[in-house]
């Protein structure tokens, strides 16, 4: 499945965009939330997610690019989101906080940098929703994919096939375009984000549809 990114769309047109890439298929939307001290960037807040709620029915996937999440979950929950992703990097005590957003009846992921090595998911892997596998430098939109993802993907699919938890998913996001989507899916990831590839092409629905259109041509496996 592909999850548009926000990021690379205009921002001054944004509820159309949004509506845009839902009418082409879209089920999952993904929200880059960045604070400037995790990340060399700065997005926007829960008052972004708030107002782009009533326009939407896609599941809202929020990525948080930010320091102490924990005092921030909550917002992004009553906001709208419908499953958050904090970085492992940023979390202190990830199981506490896993547990947290679990609590504001939303599902919960965590995010690796891409030289984040994918043994420390060991002990937490069977609390996770999803794991979201960073194959790009977290920051900005329309960087260049970065292969040694491919191993990571395949470790832990590896993983959650020997663990219990069968239902967490497996995000992959930064550089995907149609050229490197067929590696990503075939090496096991359910859902990729695509930010530059969407919202950076002429026509944003065609360019969803076309990457769509590649992983379905896996059969979904
Ligand atoms: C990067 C963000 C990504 C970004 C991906 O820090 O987490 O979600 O939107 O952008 P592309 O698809 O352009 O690499
Ligand atoms: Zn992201």
């Amino acid at each position: 499945m592909i999850a548009p990114s926000i990021l690379s769309a205009d921002f001054a047109r944004l509820g159309e965009q949004v509506r845009l890439v839902e009418k082409a298929g879209a089920k999952i939307l993904h929200i880059d939330v960045m604070d400037g001290h995790f990340v060399p960037n700065i997005t926007f807040g829960p008052a972004l997610l708030k107002a782009l709620r009533p326009h939407s029915r896609m599941r809202f996937d929020v990525h948080l690019m930010i320091e102490e999440p924990e005092r921030y979950v909550a917002d992004f929950a009553a906001a709208g989101a419908d499953h958050i992703t904090v970085h492992w990097e940023a979390s202190r005590h990830a199981h506490r906080l896993i547990q947290q957003i679990k609590g504001l009846g939303v599902t919960a992921g965590l995010a690796l940098n891409p030289a984040t090595p994918v043994e420390m998911l060991h002990d937490i892997l069977e609390d996770l929703d999803m794991v979201l596998l960073m194959s790009v430098n977290p920051g900005f939109g329309g960087q260049q994919f970065i292969p040694g993802v491919l191993r990571k993907l395949e470790a832990v699919r590896r993983q959650l096939e020997s663990s219990k938890n069968q239902a967490c998913e497996i995000e992959v996001d930064g550089g995907i375009h149609t050229g490197t989507a067929p590696s990503v899916i075939q090496a096991g990831a359910q859902i990729l984000v695509a930010g530059a590839a969407v919202f950076g092409a002429p026509d944003p629905a065609r360019a969803y549809r076309e990457l769509e259109s590649l992983s379905e041509g896996f059969g979904g496996d």
